[in-house]
């Protein structure tokens, strides 16, 4: 298959209705911590029982179009011994990874960060891609504070975005474009508001001067929300009409999808606000969809705990969230549905 093919077919695979993408790519010390929090280790086994238990849940693929992984769970197998991006495929889920090597301090830009991974980009992703993975992730973030994100922070991090978009278009990847403006702080929704466009303004002009064909990617970007330490909550028609608002000034009509991440909004908040987003807002150019992590994966992990017996338990727990999420996708979520 030419790289023009590859695209355009992971995209379809990937962009359909009623359907979202499960974020199951938690770096080392980021699952670590998710075990810490119900007692089970650390270990690659585990690591693999449990991102096994994800992907063989039965009837996933009605609800989740892709699934991105660690790097790891690529050569990792599922219990009866299949690779685990096979077992994605035959549930009708798109394999995807995540290739971007954490954050340091962004030199001379005072409280902003930068990520690591450039280097070598396309080899990796050769690799993975013959591994079975079709499309990429790579998140940058943004803290808010006073002087934060600055004018290098904005700039240097959409320019990292951009070389990562169109090194993995060279190579036949889908590339998913993260940029987190992250809820921790005192911040109002109008500072979130005006950090995220500038963010986001300054990204889709990097897109273009790279080149990056804009149909072929995934925007996942934060909601517009307050910082958590400012109380009370938005409700999800404020944050709905905040987060379309921004973004119908930033992202251009070529973007197919846009896959919220869940950035420590809790379930049932994550997938109310993109309910409301769908409900309140029908007809964007673009798909409003999830790409969540902690908001698909937090009660199915507690209801694990680590333990064979609570599988069937756990994979429930993660097709009830998929499920709301799908009907959110439509505007059709009600509070009530929790409790069926
Ligand atoms: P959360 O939904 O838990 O924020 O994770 C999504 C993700 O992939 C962050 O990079």
């Amino acid at each position: 298959m030419s790289i023009q093919t590859d695209l355009q077919s992971t995209i379809e695979d990937m962009v359909q209705k009623g359907k979202g993408i499960l974020a199951a790519d938690e770096s080392q010390p980021t699952i670590t911590k998710r075990f810490k929090s119900i007692g089970v280790e650390p270990t690659e086994e585990n690591r693999r029982a449990w991102r096994s238990l994800i992907l063989t849940t039965p009837h996933l693929g009605d609800y989740v179009s892709g699934i991105i992984l660690f790097e790891e769970t690529l050569t990792q197998k599922s219990d009866d011994g299949t690779l685990l991006p096979e077992v994605a495929e035959s549930q009708g889920i798109v394999p995807g990874v995540k290739v971007d090597k954490g954050k340091i301090p962004l030199v001379n830009s005072p409280g902003d960060l930068i990520i690591q991974g450039l280097d070598n980009l396309g080899e990796r992703l050769k690799v993975y891609k013959e591994q079975g993975a079709r499309f990429a992730k790579w998140r940058e973030v943004y803290p808010i504070d006073t002087h934060n994100p600055g004018r290098l922070g904005i700039e240097a991090n959409a320019e990292v975005l951009a070389r990562y978009a169109a090194i993995c278009q060279s190579v036949g990847i889908v590339p998913i474009v993260e940029p987190e403006v992250l809820i921790d702080g005192e911040h109002t929704i109008e500072r979130c508001f005006e950090v995220t466009e500038a963010v986001q303004h300054a990204i889709y002009h990097a897109l273009h001067r790279y080149s990056v064909i804009l149909e072929y990617t995934i925007l996942k970007p934060s909601m517009v929300v307050p910082g958590k330490e400012n109380a009370p909550k938005a409700s999800p028609e404020k944050v709905a009409e905040n987060t379309v608002k921004q973004l119908r000034r930033t992202v251009p009509a070529a973007v197919p999808s846009i896959n919220f991440l869940s950035g420590g909004q809790g379930p049932e908040e994550s997938t109310a606000n993109l309910n409301a987003m769908n409900a309140n807002y029908p007809n964007q150019p673009w798909e409003l969809s999830f790409s969540y992590g902690r908001a698909l994966q937090q009660p199915a992990l507690q209801a694990w705990l680590g333990k064979k017996e609570n599988v069937p338990a756990a994979q429930a727990a993660l097709l009830k969230r998929a499920k709301l999420n799908g009907a959110a996708r439509y505007g059709k979520y009600t509070p009530e549905m929790e409790k069926e």
